[in-house]
């Protein structure tokens, strides 16, 4: 059970007394928070949890929609997870609201857009194809701990062009980092963040003094923005940096694990998908639907808003549970089923919606398509070796997912 500290607790003294209407804190499995969400939007779309000092989940897709779409009323520069884990500093462009975040998401836009992320496709390929030879050479693995994990922090190395060390050291902080969050521990999480905040700060101070080309380098970028005409400030740019750090590595490792449990548990369409990998971009589509990984980011209320007969107050924390809002019947009929081509799967919100839509999707998409190509490509079956370990909020999915796998005949390794 996570410690409430004073930053966590909300402002107002005087919080009508409420029933809680849901315990995240429950014991889940990988599939139970989901049948927990189909319940609440029927009977309570807009619930109350005594967890973390009480917060609000937004379950429907049409209130988490506008909610998200709408960063006059619901805010998140007050908190924008829940459980809060930011205990460190501003981080944007998470942590502001408009106009504010505006500078943020322009000099990040450029580095992310499906083309200038094109350059990385080769080296995703080579890293998830080392990542599986060890695997494959064992016929077993963890694909979280061993594959998916590694694979998103060296990608984000190369996409942030960081030397061996730093990719290491972050490779290394940056697993610390989710298992503290994890595990509720608020002073590890601190301690990790600190670390984090270390590494910004030094390539901040080294692209100052080396030639970067600011259209391919991340933090070279930031460094020569400009708003009004002014660069932006010290501890802000640092705090962006820091911010991408982590919020590209863990949603991707976690997803990943995902897919592959529900490939596990659906042979026919592991099969189909090896056979048409064609099919990638479209499935993945309806993956990012079904296993949304980040279960949901928060909000505050700028006023009072009434919902489904439900008051929220400002300063009360409101999660957008976007895992909920895509598998909401009424936006997407047998929601948990996998069905390929559904007319309107461009409407997911697994990379949520409004300012703060995110800037990674097409970074998130090349690795994703193209790390399960290469697992699907190289093996010619995979399956569940042991019991799937879920992740807890704010994060949905898989932790651990132990497979045994066996080697296509024809692949190169
Ligand atoms: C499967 C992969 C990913 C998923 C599902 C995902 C999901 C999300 C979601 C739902 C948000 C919205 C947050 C909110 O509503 O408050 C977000 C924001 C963000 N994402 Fe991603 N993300 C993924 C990968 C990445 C990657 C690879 C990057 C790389 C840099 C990235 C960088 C960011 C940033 C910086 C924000 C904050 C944007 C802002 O506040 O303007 N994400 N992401």
């Amino acid at each position: 059970m996570p410690r409430m500290t004073g930053s966590d607790r909300p402002p107002s003294t005087d919080a009508p007394e409420r029933s809680a209407d849901f315990d995240p804190l429950a014991c889940e499995t990988f599939d139970s928070p989901h049948a927990l969400y189909a319940q609440l939007r029927q009977r309570c779309p807009v619930a109350w949890s005594d967890a973390w000092n009480g917060f609000w989940a937004l379950l429907r897709y049409e209130d988490v929609r506008r909610a998200a779409s709408d960063s006059k009323t619901y805010i998140t520069s007050l908190q924008n997870v829940v459980p809060k884990v930011a205990f460190t500093g501003r981080r944007p462009p998470l942590h502001l609201d408009p106009p504010e975040h505006t500078p943020y998401r322009r000099a990040l836009n450029p580095l992310l857009s499906e083309g200038a992320v094109g350059r990385l496709e080769q080296p995703i390929r080579r890293i998830a194809s080392e990542l599986l030879a060890p695997l494959l050479a064992r016929g077993e693995g963890d694909i979280c701990a061993d594959f998916s994990s590694h694979l998103t922090i060296r990608v984000f190395a190369e996409w942030m062009n960081l030397s061996p060390e730093d990719a290491q050291r972050l490779s290394a902080i940056g697993r610390n980092y989710n298992l503290a969050v994890q595990s509720a521990d608020d002073e590890r999480v601190k301690d990790t963040s600190l670390q984090l905040y270390e590494i910004a700060r030094r390539l901040t101070t080294e692209r100052r003094t080396q030639q970067h080309d600011p259209s391919i380098d991340p933090v070279a970028a930031l460094l020569a923005a400009r708003h009004e005409g002014a660069p932006l400030p010290e501890e802000m740019l640092i705090g962006t940096v820091r911010q991408v750090l982590v919020v590209g590595i863990i949603a991707p490792t976690i997803l990943i694990g995902s897919i592959v449990t529900h490939l596990c548990r659906d042979q026919a369409l592991q099969s189909e998908l090896r056979a048409h990998p064609q099919q990638w971009p479209d499935a993945l589509e309806e993956f990012l639907r079904l296993y949304t990984p980040y279960r949901g980011f928060a909000r505050t209320c700028t006023q009072e808003v009434t919902l489904h007969g439900r008051t929220i107050r400002p300063r009360e924390p409101i999660a957008l549970v976007y895992a909920s809002a895509n598998r909401d019947e009424a936006v997407f009929p047998d929601p948990d089923q996998f069905k390929l081509h559904r007319p309107n799967i461009g409407e997911h919100l697994a990379f949520g919606r409004g300012p703060h839509h995110c800037v990674g999707t097409a970074l998130a998409r090349l690795e994703l398509r193209l790390a399960l190509e290469q697992l699907l490509a190289k093996t010619s079956s995979i399956e569940l070796a042991g019991r799937v370990t879920p992740t807890r909020m704010p994060e949905i999915g898989a932790l651990s997912v132990p497979v045994r796998l066996s080697r296509c005949p024809g692949a190169s390794t």
